[in-house]
């Protein structure tokens, strides 16, 4: 995602202090005060997704990460707007999950949208490279899963073949999400909202640990 950096981003992202993730290694039960499942968005936009899913699902946590942190800062106004008290978001890479995330302490994965690095040289940049897998196993609980929403083709396929090498079970898979029985309840993205009214077709995939 480009962005003209934003002026006091760093200002307005401390405004939002009570909902961004701590230093160090985060344990949602301590984080979120409870034993409520906990699911994880990486690469959450702006926080559309996010947003809507929380209060769609309030008996579930959810943490939202974000590489840029300007992007993050209007996710994060979003939440504090919404005072959505189950939702902490950080600024960070997805390659560093394991040394901010507690070991086994997330249900699921949403990867909406990724990047699709199309070029064949770029692979072990997709967030379904095998080696970004192994990491999320290292945070998911033994029954984990990833729900993957993308309009890219060959970044869909390229993850269900990563996720059947890494050991996950594909068991929900359609090429058309908004005209398939999956469309109840799916909560839109902002780049997925711009895809649909270009009229493309959206692919989701459900991949289990367990
Ligand atoms: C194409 S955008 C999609 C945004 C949003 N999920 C949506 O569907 O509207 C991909 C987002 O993932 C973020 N991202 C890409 N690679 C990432 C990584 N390794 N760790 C965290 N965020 C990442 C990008 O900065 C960008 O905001």
């Amino acid at each position: 995602m480009r962005m003209r950096k934003k002026k006091y981003g760093a200002q307005r992202l401390q405004a939002c202090g009570d909902y961004i993730l701590g230093d160090g290694i985060n344990d949602p039960k301590t984080v979120f005060a409870n034993e409520k499942p906990t699911h994880l968005e990486i690469g959450c936009g702006k926080g559309d997704f996010i947003c809507g899913t929380a209060a769609a699902m309030p008996d579930v946590n959810f943490i939202a990460i974000e590489r840029i942190p300007d992007v993050l800062m209007l996710a994060a106004e979003k939440v504090k707007a919404g005072a959505y008290g189950n939702v902490r978001l950080a600024a960070f890479n997805a390659a560093y999950l394991a040394d901010r995330i507690a070991p086994h302490s997330i249900e699921r994965i949403y990867l909406n949208f990724s990047d699709p690095w199309p070029k064949k040289g770029h692979a072990k940049r997709r967030l379904t490279y095998r080696a970004f897998l192994d990491i999320y196993k290292q945070i998911l609980t033994g029954d984990g899963s990833v729900f993957m929403k993308t309009d890219d083709l060959q970044l869909f396929e390229f993850s269900l073949s990563e996720l059947k090498e890494s050991g996950f079970e594909i068991r929900d898979v359609t090429y058309d999400l908004h005209n398939s029985p999956y469309a109840e309840g799916n909560v839109m993205t902002e780049y997925e909202r711009n895809f649909a009214s270009q009229g493309k077709k959206i692919n989701m995939l459900r991949a289990y640990l367990l």
